[in-house]
């Protein structure tokens, strides 16, 4: 007998499995606005021009590598991540609380910190936002964690529900995990104002919850250090923080698989703890990180004029997002469906959370060869001024028909 015979056939992911669906597609007009993977004017995913002048020098390097990179990765690549996320001018201090590690982009990133804090607190839950990425539950229950969630999204007025978002961390038990998106909420785009996340921070500072950042967006709302604001807010306010961060939108990098976990620790003998255990993780998974995408990571981050480069790229990637908001927007009202539609120029980052039912999705899907998350989460990244229009009429006509 089959040694399978007692699990059944996976679900495909609602992400990643979606974009397998469209790559099988035989039809000759589609477009997948699924997977949050940014595109540029041309459809195309960009090789940044900063990314490839980093790539030259990279290059030459070459000939010199070295064999497995450290564990927990390279110092001086770990150094620039932290101070990325910090800023430069933060106190010795505070960046000598944290711990980073390279890791397998920011999934990679949240799942190190998930075996940690399983380590360390393992009868905890974890709390993601209602509606969050369809990924954390996966990651915190595959590292053993029961997860809820916290509410967040206001379907009504497409708002955050602050009041039950706030109840909701103030009733749960002390010292839970709660997972934040520090900017960019996948996938609603809404982000609390300033004034909401001070709120927010002393729930955690009464209760002495964890907060898990997820960084996976860092300057598509605002600059690189408008975005790390939240993640600088409560490392230092607060003695223990997981973050989570990602170069895979910001610098293009996808498959390079290139983000970090970093762990915040009271003092010296605690971080020590920390980077054992997660160098001990990560030598028990796959023994040590890749290379080539911390080295395209750490010029960039290394030299001012590729630094400069890259948030000028940055902001082009960003401005063109609100810019076709803006579009898309313009293009539906003409069709006068009746429906207040102002939300989507206002949400912030990649996605727009639509409000389209099951139903819609599926017939933008069939009759139109669109794919978007069952969710209704459109990737405005991937809307161009070519295909615009076919978008606007056939998320019109879908809407009319229901
Ligand atoms: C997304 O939300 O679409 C991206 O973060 C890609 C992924 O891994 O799910």
């Amino acid at each position: 007998m089959s040694i399978y015979f007692n699990i059944s056939k996976f679900p495909h992911d609602p992400i990643l499995g979606l974009t397998e669906e469209f790559n099988k597609d035989p039809r000759k007009i589609k477009l997948n606005l699924g997977v949050g993977v940014y595109l540029d004017e041309d459809g195309k995913i960009p090789v940044l021009n900063s990314v490839a002048a980093a790539s030259n020098i990279i290059f030459d390097l070459f000939k010199n590598r070295g064999g497995y990179l450290p564990i927990g990765g390279v110092t001086k690549h770990t150094e620039l991540v932290k101070t990325l996320l910090l800023g430069a001018e933060r106190s010795i201090n505070s960046h000598n609380k944290l711990t980073t590690v390279q890791a397998l982009g920011g999934t990679g990133g949240l799942r190190l910190g998930a075996e940690l804090l399983k380590r360390v607190i393992p009868s905890t839950s974890v709390y993601i936002s209602n509606p969050s990425w369809e990924n954390h539950r996966n990651i915190f229950e595959a590292a053993g964690f029961p997860v809820k969630e916290y509410p967040y999204y206001n379907p009504e007025n497409n708002s955050l529900n602050m009041a039950d978002y706030l109840d909701t961390l103030r009733h749960v038990p002390s010292r839970s995990v709660i997972v934040l998106h520090a900017c960019c909420h996948n996938p609603t785009g809404i982000d609390p104002s300033k004034a909401q996340w001070t709120e927010i921070l002393n729930v955690f500072k009464e209760k002495g919850h964890i907060p898990f950042l997820d960084l996976a967006y860092q300057g598509f709302n605002g600059t690189v250090e408008e975005d790390a604001e939240v993640v600088r807010l409560f490392s230092e306010s607060l003695e223990t923080v997981f973050i989570a961060n990602s170069f895979s939108k910001n610098m293009s990098l996808y498959g390079e698989r290139i983000g970090a976990c970093t762990v915040s620790a009271a003092n010296t003998k605690d971080q020590q703890k920390i980077l054992s255990h997660l160098k001990n993780i990560i030598r028990g998974i796959y023994s040590s990180p890749p290379s080539f995408g911390q080295q395209i990571v750490s010029q960039i981050l290394e030299k001012d004029n590729l630094r400069n480069q890259w948030e000028e790229e940055l902001k082009h990637m960003r401005s063109r997002i609100v810019r076709i908001r803006n579009s898309l927007f313009l293009q539906l009202q003409e069709k006068n469906l009746n429906l207040d539609l102002s939300f989507i120029k206002k949400q912030k980052g990649m996605f727009s959370y639509s409000g389209l039912s099951a139903q819609h999705v599926d017939k933008l899907k069939y009759d139109y060869g669109i794919y978007v998350l069952s969710s209704g989460r459109i990737c405005m990244a991937a809307i161009n001024d070519s295909n615009l229009e076919y978008v606007a009429e056939s998320i019109a006509s879908v809407l009319e028909g229901s």
